[in-house]
């Protein structure tokens, strides 16, 4: 065996603890895996006095970056401490120190990832990143390496595991959103602040990081189009499936000719997609090739040992790199420059729950004002009498988003009108 393989953490919480573990415990069938040990020499936290659940050689801990970045000992940096800075300082350091870096920062490739993989092509290092999205399902090398003789049209994914547990419960318990979040919180599915997962903007960084590998060109979380699920009702979820479709929030990308659309929103999707059995904290891709067709990746995108396993695979590769001196080799895949879609130009289905007065002629007229933007309707139920006030639920056929909002907008003014509930895009289904 060639000389043994050093790591150098940095990070040592849910993600940093679980890859030491499984670097520890699974040791020797990584080393035959790579034909040499694979050990970590240092670990950076920020207090090195906190309380560790595992037990640890004496000195390995330190709260200072130097004794990774400029430690000659160490082949490999490994950043899983989350954020923005330092963690963008440190990996460029590491590269420029011709270290090798795995990371699982959404945040930071998101954002950041043009100046990150040009440092890699510059000291032709490896920088790997596949638990940046949905922490143990294989998709990063899936799309640049077995999926490589395709060109990709469509990724569609459930990977946010918050919002999917969440509304998962409203479609179980008929509950509103609200009660079900506390309900999360309690139950540590959800943080504190649960911001980032409702809002969409984790989804967001991830559906930039899989747009710009699935279709070779840049694509920052800025470009992303996103909308949370605050607004989604119970009513909503209940109408949904007695229409047979399953609210969900999705992360798309798709190439229409030559341009990337990409967005987070929440979805109809009919129940006979594969996306709609994807329940409680679960993430699932959904990838269309040209040669290949449809395929799925499902599993667990958070979690200590799952996420470990992603960035664990990534420091086996790097290895296995360095002993057959190929770094570098695949390096960033953005060979292209397209532009994003604009979301007033993509196509889709249309759900709308308005609230209108319920007397003769309401209904023909909104179905006027639709159709003179060219938005045809596919279905249309009165649902329930509020007082004086009918709620009216319509699927449209596939339509441009502007001319639907410029319809919105007139439906909106009209005194007859006294709310538009909700509008909700529907996925997954062909005219
Ligand atoms: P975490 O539990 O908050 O752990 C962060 C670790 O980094 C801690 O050990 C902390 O030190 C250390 N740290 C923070 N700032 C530091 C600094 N300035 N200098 C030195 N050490 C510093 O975070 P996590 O959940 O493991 O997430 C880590 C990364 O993985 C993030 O980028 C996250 O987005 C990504 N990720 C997480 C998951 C997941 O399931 N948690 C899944 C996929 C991806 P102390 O221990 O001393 O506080
Ligand atoms: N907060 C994320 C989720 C996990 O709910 O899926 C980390 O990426």
């Amino acid at each position: 065996m060639s000389k043994s393989i050093k790591v150098g953490l940095l990070g040592l919480g849910t993600v940093g603890t679980g890859v030491y573990k499984v670097l520890t415990q699974n040791a020797e069938i990584i080393a035959q895996r790579v034909g040499t040990p694979v050990t970590v020499e240092k670990i950076v936290v920020n207090n090195v006095n906190k309380k560790r659940d595992i037990d640890l050689p004496p000195g390995i801990i330190t709260d200072r970056a130097e004794a990774v970045l400029d430690n000659p000992d160490i082949d490999i940096v490994v950043e899983v401490m989350g954020g923005i800075e330092p963690a963008r300082e440190y990996i460029l350091k590491a590269l420029r120190g011709g270290k090798h870096v795995v990371t699982a920062n959404k945040d930071l490739i998101a954002e950041y990832g043009e100046e990150l993989f040009d440092a890699e092509k510059e000291h032709h290092t490896d920088l790997f990143f596949e638990a940046s999205v949905a922490g143990g399902i294989p998709i990063i090398r899936p799309l640049k390496q077995c999926l490589a003789a395709n060109r990709v049209t469509e990724v569609m994914g459930i990977i946010n595991g918050t919002t999917n547990f969440i509304l998962t419960k409203m479609t179980q318990e008929g509950s509103d959103f609200d009660e079900v979040l506390a309900e999360a919180q309690a139950l540590g599915y959800a943080e504190a602040d649960p911001t980032a997962d409702v809002d969409g903007l984790d989804a967001a960084r991830k559906i930039a990081i899989l747009a710009s590998v699935a279709f070779n060109t840049r694509v920052t979380y800025r470009d992303v189009y996103v909308e949370g699920i605050r607004n989604i009702g119970a009513m909503d979820i209940k109408y949904a499936s007695e229409l047979g479709y399953t609210v969900k929030l999705l992360g798309i990308a798709k190439d229409q000719d030559g341009q990337v659309e990409v967005r987070v929103h929440p979805v109809l999707i009919p129940n006979s997609h594969p996306l709609a059995a994807v329940n409680e904290a679960f993430n699932a891709i959904f990838v269309r090739g040209n040669a290949v067709g449809e395929t799925m990746f499902y599993g667990p995108g958070a979690g200590e040992l799952p996420t470990a396993s992603a960035v664990v695979a990534d420091i086996i590769e790097v290895a296995r790199n360095i002993i057959s001196s190929v770094t570098g080799r695949i390096s960033c895949t953005c060979y292209e420059q397209r532009a994003i879609k604009p979301i007033g130009e993509i196509f889709s289905k249309y759900y709308l729950r308005l609230i209108v007065k319920d007397e003769p002629g309401v209904l023909a007229s909104i179905a006027s004002v639709l159709g003179n933007q060219n938005v045809s309707i596919a279905t249309v139920i009165q649902k329930r009498s509020i007082e004086d006030l009918a709620e009216i639920v319509l699927i449209t056929h596939q339509v441009q988003e502007q001319n639907l909002q410029d319809a919105l907008a007139v439906i909106k003014g009209m005194s007859i009108t006294k709310e538009i509930a909700n509008v909700i895009r529907v996925e997954g289904e062909d005219e």
